[in-house]
C-alpha cells in the first residue's frame, strides 16, 4: 500500500523532532493537528505494536476534530476504530487511544497505562499538575523513540506555564535540555506554513483580521506574548530579540544595573554606528551583597572590554542608616564606578517605548536571545491600575531586569527631553528629592536654574 500524503516544511520539522517535548505552537490554521495525526499514523506504522496516547481537553473537542479527522486521513485498509471505547488500532498491532481529561483528576483513568508517544492538541486548555502526571505514564519495556508532542495556540488556562517551560528558554526552532534534563524544543507554527489552507480558503486570513487585537496577535500571529493589560504590547520576540553576533570593539559599550538585595538585574548594552542599542549580555541573581554583587559584575565583564560607563539608579546615592554610606560608595571599594541616572519612572518607561517603536527599518531595540531574564520579564508588566501610565511593580520579581532597561533608556534620552520650552532643565525626580531636603536658599537657586518645578 502507498500512502499519498502531502506534509508542509513545519508539519515535516514537527515529525522529524527527535527531543523528549515537542511543541508545534502559533497561529490558529498552521496545520498543526493535521501534523500531528499524520505524525502519529507514521509513527504506528514505522514501530509495529507500539502504544500511542492523544489527548484533547474535552471530549467534545476530540470527537469534533481529531477523531474526525484521523477517520478520513487513516488508511481504512489498515485502521479501524472503536467508537465506545475510542481505541485505534493499526494491522500491525499499533493502537492510538484517544482520550480527554475535562476534570483535573480525569488524569488518573491512565494510572495504569504505558503509552511510547503522548500527544496533547491544544496543550494550553491543559494544566500543568495535567502535563506532568501524564509524562509520567511515558515508558515501556521496547526501544521505541519515547516522546512526548503537543500542539497548541497561544491563550488558554495553561499560556503561563506553556510559555515558561517551552518559549521563554531558548530561541525558536533551538532545542534545548530543561532544568529537569529533559531535551525541549519549540517549533513556531504561522498561517502562511499551510499552504494547503491558504490556496483553498482565501477568506480565513480576513477572517482572523477582523478578530480584536489581542486575539488577532494570538491566533493570526502566533504571538506568545499577548495578554491584556500588558504594558508594553509593543514588545515582539520577532522585532527585538535577535541572534548573537560578536559586537565590534569600535562600539560604545554600557553596563546598566538595577540593584536590591532581593535581586541584582544587570544589562551589559552596546550602540551600533547607526544608532542602534543592542543589549548583548545579562547577568541576574538573587541575595548578593553590594561586594559580590559588584565582583560578579566585573567578572561577567569580558577582559579588555571597555564599558564606558555603568548606569544606575538615584537611590544607590542615598545614605544608609547602618553605614552613613551610600550604597554608590560600596559599589566604588568594590571596583565599580557607577553614573547616576534619572528615576523618573514614566519618563524612562516612555523613553524605552520609544526605542521599541519601528522607524521604518525596524526598531532601535534588540535584545540578543542569550539575555532570557529580560525577554521574558519586558512583555509580562503590567499595567499600574492606579496609574495607567507606569507599570506596576507587581510581580516584583519580574520587574528588576527591565528597571535596568529603563535606566538606560532615560539615560540616553534624557538630555534632549529634560529641557522644557525656556531652556529650563525638567524637573526630574532626583531634582525633587534635593528639593524637598534643601534650605530656602538652595531652593531659591534650584527655581532660579531649573524653572518653576513642574
Ligand atoms: N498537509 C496537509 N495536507 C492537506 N491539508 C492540510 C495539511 N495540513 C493542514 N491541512 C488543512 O489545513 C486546515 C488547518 O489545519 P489544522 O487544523 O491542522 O491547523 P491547526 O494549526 O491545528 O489549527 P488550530 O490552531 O485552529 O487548531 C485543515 O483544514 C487541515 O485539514
Ligand atoms: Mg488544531
Amino acid at each position: 500500500m502507498k500512502l499519498e500524503i502531502e506534509i508542509t516544511k513545519k508539519q515535516r520539522s514537527f515529525i522529524e523532532a527527535g527531543e523528549t517535548e515537542v511543541l508545534f505552537g502559533g497561529a490558529a490554521g498552521g496545520g498543526k493537528s493535521y501534523g500531528q495525526l499524520i505524525d502519529a499514523l507514521l509513527y504506528a506504522l514505522k514501530y509495529p505494536g507500539s502504544k500511542q496516547l492523544v489527548l484533547r481537553r474535552s471530549f467534545a473537542e476530540l470527537d469534533k476534530s481529531l477523531i474526525r479527522v484521523s477517520l478520513g486521513l487513516f488508511p481504512r485498509e489498515i485502521y479501524s476504530y472503536n467508537a465506545s471505547s475510542h481505541v485505534g488500532k493499526f494491522k500491525n498491532g499499533s493502537i492510538i487511544d484517544f482520550g480527554y481529561c475535562a476534570y483535573e483528576n480525569d488524569v488518573y483513568q491512565y494510572q495504569s497505562a504505558e503509552y511510547d508517544q503522548i500527544r496533547f492538541d491544544e496543550l494550553t486548555h491543559f494544566t500543568r499538575t495535567q502535563y506532568l502526571y501524564l509524562i509520567s505514564r511515558l515508558r515501556g519495556a521496547n526501544n521505541f523513540p519515547k516522546q512526548i508532542k503537543s500542539t497548541t495556540n497561544p491563550g488558554g488556562v495553561g499560556h503561563g506555564w506553556v510559555k515558561e517551560r517551552f518559549i521563554d528558554r531558548s530561541e525558536a526552532g533551538r532545542p534545548f535540555r530543561g532544568e529537569d534534563g529533559m531535551e525541549r524544543i519549540f517549533i513556531p507554527s504561522h498561517l502562511s506554513d499551510n499552504t494547503f489552507l491558504m490556496r483553498n480558503d482565501g477568506g480565513y486570513k480576513a477572517r482572523l483580521m477582523a478578530l480584536p487585537i489581542n486575539e488577532r496577535r494570538a491566533l493570526l500571529f502566533g504571538d506568545w506574548d499577548v495578554f491584556d493589560g500588558q504594558y508594553f504590547p509593543e514588545f515582539s520576540r520577532d522585532r527585538h530579540v535577535c541572534t548573537p553576533f560578536e559586537i565590534p570593539d569600535s562600539w560604545r559599550r554600557f553596563r546598566t544595573i538595577d540593584y536590591g538585595l532581593d535581586r541584582l538585574a544587570c544589562l551589559w548594552v552596546a550602540l551600533s554606528p547607526e544608532g542602534r542599542i543592542y543589549v548583548y549580555r545579562e547577568f541576574c541573581e538573587s541575595n548578593l551583597p553590594i561586594s559580590l554583587a559588584a565582583s560578579k559584575i566585573l567578572e561577567n565583564t569580558t577582559e579588555g572590554e571597555d564599558i564606558y560607563a555603568t548606569l544606575a539608579p538615584p537611590d544607590l546615592w542615598f545614605r544608609t542608616q547602618e553605614s552613613g554610606k551610600s550604597k554608590n560608595i560600596l559599589f566604588y571599594e568594590a571596583g565599580l564606578n557607577l553614573t547616576k541616572t534619572a528615576n523618573n519612572r514614566e519618563s524612562g518607561w516612555l523613553a524605552l517605548k520609544e526605542l521599541m517603536l519601528d522607524g521604518g527599518d525596524g526598531p532601535r531595540l534588540q535584545i540578543f536571545s542569550n539575555c532570557t531574564e529580560l525577554i521574558k520579564c519586558l512583555p509580562m508588566l503590567k499595567i499600574d491600575k492606579l496609574r495607567p501610565t507606569d507599570c506596576s511593580t507587581e510581580p516584583h520579581e519580574i520587574t528588576h531586569a527591565p528597571d535596568a532597561l529603563r535606566g538606560f533608556a532615560i539615560y540616553r534620552t534624557s538630555p534632549a527631553k529634560n529641557q522644557n520650552q525656556n531652556g529650563h532643565k525638567r524637573w526630574t525626580r532626583d531634582l525633587w528629592d534635593d528639593f524637598l531636603r534643601a534650605n530656602q536658599r538652595e531652593q531659591n537657586y534650584l527655581i532660579k536654574k531649573y524653572g518653576e518645578p513642574n
